[in-house]
């Protein structure tokens, strides 16, 4: 249940929000620097702050703390698509409209057990249509094809990673193992052909311009919070510990961990906790008997479980070699925008950002390298019991 002002203000999200933020980035779009947004559109900004702000001051008043958690979550998205879009057109933090919507922000995020901010669960996972509408920052074409093909790869890794949680009761030898195993490997593929159709559908330039700024690191309140990615859902980790390419011990690997947990649902939450104290398949198959190395069921189980790391594996080359290379650091290289802070999501320069995208590429593909604990001799050894 929602309040009248809860959804008057969702209504203003899905229409006057959109039309603003769709006419600034035209604006910024036909100019020679595109990348310059202040100063331009000072107008719109102005509306955008005083019609948002209004809202704000009056759900701050009404103090929303008691509508149930879906509702709570809805109106922090909301919240948060503010936050961001002033980011984003490189509004004055220090605005009222800001304080305010940082303080909303705050209430919701505490009460509700994640971040303050708009998390990729309200674009993507979480994002009611309405009449076939969902909500997005732009009436941008691309804006719609990122979000689309983001909401179909995400929803692949997690029909994968649930397939695989199903085994952990049933163990390696159980029959139905071997077809959970097959699904979770078709819905790696799909991932796969879902992440070809992005490549060749999205235009580099907008995507780049006019979709990725709404994506920025912000400040809410005192501190800074990274921006949402794609990643923010627990299915992917949970495929990495159970198939057993990532590890929880691995101090790399568990601070990207303990960095991402309040980005996702409190449900999510729970589901990746229970994951990092599990038996990875990979160790379940290393610590085979010599009886079970043995038995008839051992060779295609090993077989559709190596298959299923392949497909993991896939996905996160295209990601790395495609998707980042094609719409990041290519036009970023192209634009020498490369040094600029801003670049990435999470903050840190884009070559650093891009040295720890390629470990975790590294640990998904278990590439041969002695610096950092990929499973490639694991690998080695299983393939040898085929
Ligand atoms: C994270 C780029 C599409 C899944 C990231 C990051 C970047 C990126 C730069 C690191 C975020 C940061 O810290 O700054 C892109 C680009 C895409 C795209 C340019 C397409 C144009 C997708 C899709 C998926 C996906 C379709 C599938 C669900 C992930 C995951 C992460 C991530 C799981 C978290 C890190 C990880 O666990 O791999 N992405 N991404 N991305 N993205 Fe994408």
């Amino acid at each position: 249940m929602s309040t009248p002002l809860v959804n008057d203000f969702d209504h203003w999200i899905r229409t006057r929000f959109v039309d603003i933020n769709t006419e600034l980035e035209h604006r910024y779009f036909a100019q020679q620097r595109r990348e310059e947004v202040s100063h331009v559109g000072d107008d719109l900004k102005t509306s955008l702050l005083e019609e948002s702000g209004e809202f704000i001051r009056l759900l701050l008043g009404e103090g929303n703390t008691d509508e149930g958690f879906d509702s709570g979550f809805d109106l922090l998205g909301n919240v948060g698509f503010v936050l961001a879009a002033c980011r984003r057109h490189e509004i004055d933090e220090h605005h009222s409209t800001l304080k305010n919507a940082s303080a909303l922000a705050m209430q919701l995020g505490a009460s509700l057990g994640v971040v303050p901010r708009f998390a990729s669960a309200h674009l993507e996972t979480h994002n009611r249509a309405i009449n076939g509408k969902y909500k997005t920052f732009t009436h941008l074409e691309d804006e719609k094809t990122f979000l689309d093909y983001n909401t179909r790869g995400v929803f692949g890794f997690v029909r994968a990673s649930e397939a695989l949680l199903h085994t952990l009761p049933l163990g390696i030898s159980h029959p139905v193992t071997l077809d959970l195993l097959n699904v979770a490997r078709v819905a790696l593929q799909q991932v796969v052909e879902n992440n070809t159709a992005l490549f060749n559908e999205l235009d580099v330039d907008r995507f780049f311009y006019n979709v990725r700024p709404y994506y920025k690191t912000h400040k809410v309140g005192r501190h800074e919070y990274r921006g949402a990615n794609a990643g923010d859902f627990a299915g992917i980790n949970v495929i990495d510990l159970l198939l057993g390419l990532c590890r929880g011990d691995d101090p790399y690997y568990s601070q990207l961990l303990v960095d991402k947990f309040l980005f996702m649902r409190p449900e999510e939450q729970l589901i990746l906790r229970d994951c990092m104290r599990r038996t990875s398949l990979m160790d379940a198959f290393l610590n085979a008997t010599e009886e079970e190395r043995n038995a008839s069921w051992f060779k295609p189980h090993l077989q559709a479980f190596l298959a299923v790391c392949e497909a993991h594996g896939e996905t996160a080359r295209q990601h790395h070699e495609q998707l980042i290379s094609r719409f990041i650091e290519s036009p970023a290289a192209k634009y020498e925008l490369t040094k600029r802070q801003d670049m990435t999501a999470s903050g840190p320069p884009l070559e650093i950002l891009l040295a720890a995208l390629q470990k975790l590429h590294d640990l998904r593909t278990a590439a041969p390298r002695d610096d950092i604990p990929t499973r490639y001799n694991d690998v080695q050894t299983l393939k040898g019991f085929l």
